[in-house]
């Protein structure tokens, strides 16, 4: 795990965490200063010497970018397309597919909103017919419940690693096991995992894995990623195209790239793509398995210490927590609570019950607090925080 001196010396890498207690991580974490620097330096170079010079004169640090990607994954670098968040990635494969009446999707109850409205189109317009697996009484995924669910009909599964809002964390690789036997296309959210735990694509089997930037990597904003199965690349058809994505464009056809980039459109922002390498190469230094262990070390402890705290609930149901700590305090609207913990210097979020519409209403919530943390917070700061809470 990492050790206490260590987090001392990358929190004196991270200018934010003098100046706040930050415990929205699942919101978007505070960067490093290195990715900071690394994007306003890009800014600055651009600005005195042109978008399109600079870019070539980076372009290697820029390809760099996707061997990193690649390596957080397990994934071979032309597998890797970039996106400005996750909604874009997921919806570019999920778009990208292509439905007949009578095929069957199946995703679970912590589906997110975006996914979920992807979902709804698909089976009110296309006559697909999408199967939720409820979670079971602990609140875990019920891997019977889902492969009794499986059919000849089910075309895809479409499911989230870990939440947003609390609950347990999926079985992705176990999943991936049926998927895989079962010779059905899979799709991973992974938004709120990458840079939280390690991921390794080839053990989760997914076709697809869709990631954003800013939140458990701690990337600038405005970043993302979609993996893409190099053998499933031509059973999604790119939703929007340019001249990176094709060539010999003419009017009787063109010829698509052979790489995951065919998803991606030229322009975008270097300097957050600098900025999203950077980030990946620093947890990558570190290790994730030493990330995700100091990660389930605090919010172990944060669950602990907010359950003392009188009227206050700790919604996170499954025997695989996250970093992410769900809870509401009787007679305090999570919102004037995170007003309040704002005023003290203390960084929480309030989840709705838009974000997960189907688990938050099947446990009876429109809001939970959400206190998300990163390797950089500390016991003090957690500490700080339910005194704040006891206060009130
Ligand atoms: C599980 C999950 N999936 C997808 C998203 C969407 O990510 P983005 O805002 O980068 O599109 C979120 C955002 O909170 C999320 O928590």
């Amino acid at each position: 795990m990492i050790a206490h001196k260590e987090v001392q010396e990358l929190r004196s890498q991270t200018r934010g965490v003098a100046q706040v207690v930050h415990f929205n991580n699942a919101g978007s974490s505070l960067p490093a200063d290195v990715v900071v620097d690394t994007v306003i330096d890009y800014l600055r170079e651009e600005a005195m010497a042109g978008g399109y010079e600079t870019e070539a004169k980076y372009q290697p640090q820029i390809d760099a970018v996707y061997d990193r990607i690649a390596t957080l994954i397990n994934a071979e670098r032309d597998e890797i397309a970039l996106f400005e968040n996750a909604s874009a990635a997921w919806g570019t494969a999920f778009k990208g597919l292509s439905f007949q009446e009578g095929d069957e999707i199946i995703t679970s109850e912590m589906e997110y909103v975006t996914n979920l409205i992807g979902l709804a189109d698909t089976q009110q317009l296309g006559g697909v017919k999408v199967k939720v697996i409820p979670n079971d009484e602990h609140g875990n995924f019920s891997m019977s419940d889902f492969e009794q669910s499986v059919t000849p009909q089910t075309k895809l599964i479409a499911v989230t690693h870990v939440s947003s809002s609390g609950g347990s964390i999926l079985p992705i690789e176990e999943i991936g096991k049926v998927a895989e036997s079962r010779g059905i296309l899979y799709l991973v959210d992974a938004c709120q995992s990458v840079g939280q735990m390690p991921l390794d694509v080839q053990k989760i089997k997914c076709d697809m894995l869709s990631v954003t930037g800013r939140k458990y990597l701690r990337a600038p904003r405005g970043t993302g990623f979609l993996f893409v199965k190099k053998s499933s690349l031509d059973k999604l058809k790119p939703v929007l195209m340019d001249f990176l994505s094709a060539g010999n464009v003419s009017l009787s056809g063109y010829t698509i790239r052979q790489d995951a980039r065919r998803f991606e459109l030229y322009e975008k922002n270097r300097a957050l793509t600098l900025g999203l390498g950077k980030a990946v190469e620093y947890a990558l230094g570190i290790g994730l398995d030493r990330i995700w262990a100091r990660i389930e070390y605090l919010s172990g402890i944060m669950r602990s210490a907010l359950a003392e705290i009188p009227g206050l609930r700790v919604h996170d149901f499954g025997d695989h927590k996250s970093g992410i700590v769900t809870f509401t305090l009787d007679g305090t609207e999570s919102l004037e609570l995170k007003i309040k913990l704002a005023a003290a210097g203390i960084n929480v979020s309030v989840g709705g019950a838009q974000a997960t519409p189907i688990y938050m209403e099947k446990n009876q919530l429109s809001t939970v607090v959400r206190a998300s943390v990163h390797y950089y917070n500390t016991e003090e700061e957690i500490e700080l925080l339910c005194r704040a809470i006891a206060a009130m």
